[in-house]
């Protein structure tokens, strides 16, 4: 599934420093598959060169209300384009747009333009801050103007503060959110993810090889569904995705008790964590030495609380297997990693567990589970319905997971 395919996106590029990183956006629009038109106001090209917006996006430039031959571009450019981008937006660009103004070709077609608008604010912080631009910001913001950024950090002048233009994946995530269903508007999705540790002593612990992929895809899908997501994490190279509330967190126990702690408020839970089952009995506080005599060393583990079966415990008692519709919420989701006749164990770890639906990864397979870019996974439904996955990128299991975890929770009108 590529999003981007055949969306059309209009760049507008106004005249500021940060036109440096647009050719970067225009390569990524384009690598993700989308086409882009550019049109730039008459600074802009102060700072980037059209031969390389033209090389870049494949097309010609625009920037002239009265080319020759170009009537009515200012209402043809807008017609053709589900999004329109403006990166940089600058404090005059903003300025322009709160007051109505068309005096170029950009703003022309921004007032002519009737779909969603992403502007990428970037300036200098004290122009950022100053009362006229706050006041543009939010009237624009009233009318319907969506903002990514910006970012706090050094300035091009040298300065530090409020003002750096939000990085190009991190615009094109934030288009990509502007134009995906919101199935999941209003909803708040609690998850675990990653590994935990378990300390042996202050040097060394038990941990698995849970990379937090998988988990990340899906809270990145469900944010973009319009979810609100608490994503409880362990000790984890993966980042939350932006606009996750993260909770990071370090043992199995921690984590039950951060996410015990948020689950009466949420709509629905997804339990991707490889949460240690066992942890050393004692957790020494000084570092455990070799006596050197080569005896064996025993270590002496116990049972960790289980998250998903203390949370599928304190529901109320669900319907029994093969009725519908679904049990109320919140909606509980488990993952197994498996090796080895993994449906089989799945079906029973589903029945133990209690959740509503278990999503089973073969972790053997080659390409699937821990630490890789896909994964393939069964569904397996309280309800006795099972779907077969095939192998496919975290990304797009998290894009599926999170169409059938709407359409369970449309179902069941959670709250
Ligand atoms: O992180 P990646 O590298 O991307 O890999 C993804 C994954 C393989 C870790 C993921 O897809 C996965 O399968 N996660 C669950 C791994 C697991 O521990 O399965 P389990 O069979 O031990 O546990 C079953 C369920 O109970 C899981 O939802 C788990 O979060 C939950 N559990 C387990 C033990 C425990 N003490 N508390 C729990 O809540």
């Amino acid at each position: 599934m590529r999003f981007w395919k055949e969306k059309r996106l209009l760049l507008g590029i106004s005249g500021g420093i940060a036109a440096c990183k647009t050719p970067e956006l225009i390569r990524l629009c384009r690598e993700a598959g989308a086409t882009v038109t550019v049109v730039v106001t008459e600074a802009a090209l102060q700072f980037v060169t059209r031969t390389t917006l033209e090389a870049l996006s494949g097309g010609p430039v625009h920037g002239d209300l009265f080319a020759p031959g170009g009537s009515m571009e200012h209402i043809h450019l807008g017609r053709e384009t589900e999004l329109v981008i403006l990166a940089p937006a600058t404090a005059d660009l903003l300025a322009r747009m709160a007051a109505g103004i068309g005096n170029d070709l950009l703003t022309t077609l921004l007032l002519a333009h009737q779909g969603p608008v992403l502007a990428a604010p970037a300036m200098n912080c004290r122009m950022w801050r100053h009362p006229a631009t706050r006041r543009n910001v939010a009237l624009l913001q009233g009318d319907g103007l969506h903002l990514v950024g910006p970012e706090t950090g050094t300035l091009a002048c040298g300065e530090e503060g409020e003002g750096r233009m939000a990085e190009p994946p991190a615009i094109l995530e934030a288009g990509r959110r502007l134009l995906t269903p919101q199935i999941l508007a209003g909803k708040h999705l609690l998850m675990t993810v990653g590994p935990t540790r378990e300390a042996l002593d202050p040097v060394r612990y038990l941990t698995n090889h849970s990379s937090g992929k998988m988990g990340m895809a899906i809270a990145a899908a469900a944010l973009r569904a319009g979810a609100r997501v608490s994503l409880v994490h362990g000790p984890t190279a993966s980042s939350p995705p932006s606009g996750a509330t993260a909770i990071p967190v370090t043992s199995a126990r921690e984590m039950a008790a951060a996410t015990l702690g948020l689950w009466p408020d949420c709509d629905a839970a997804i339990l991707t964590a490889a949460v240690a089952d066992y942890r050393p009995a004692t957790s020494q506080a000084q570092k455990m030495k070799k006596d050197g005599s080569g005896a064996a060393l025993t270590l002496e583990l116990v049972e960790n609380p289980d998250i998903l079966a203390t949370l599928s415990a304190r529901r109320a008692a669900p319907p029994p297997p093969g009725s519908t519709p679904l049990p109320a919420s919140p909606l509980l989701v488990g993952f197994a990693a498996e090796t080895g006749s993994a449906l089989d164990h799945g079906r029973e770890k589903l029945r133990r567990k209690g959740c509503d639906l278990l999503v089973v990864n073969d972790v053997a397979e080659a390409g699937s589970g821990f630490g890789e870019e896909t994964n393939r996974v069964s569904l397996l439904w309280r309800n006795g319905r099972e779907e077969h996955w095939p192998l496919l990128t975290k990304a797009e299991v998290g894009e599926r997971l999170v169409a059938q975890v709407a359409a369970a929770l449309a179902t069941t009108g959670a709250k």
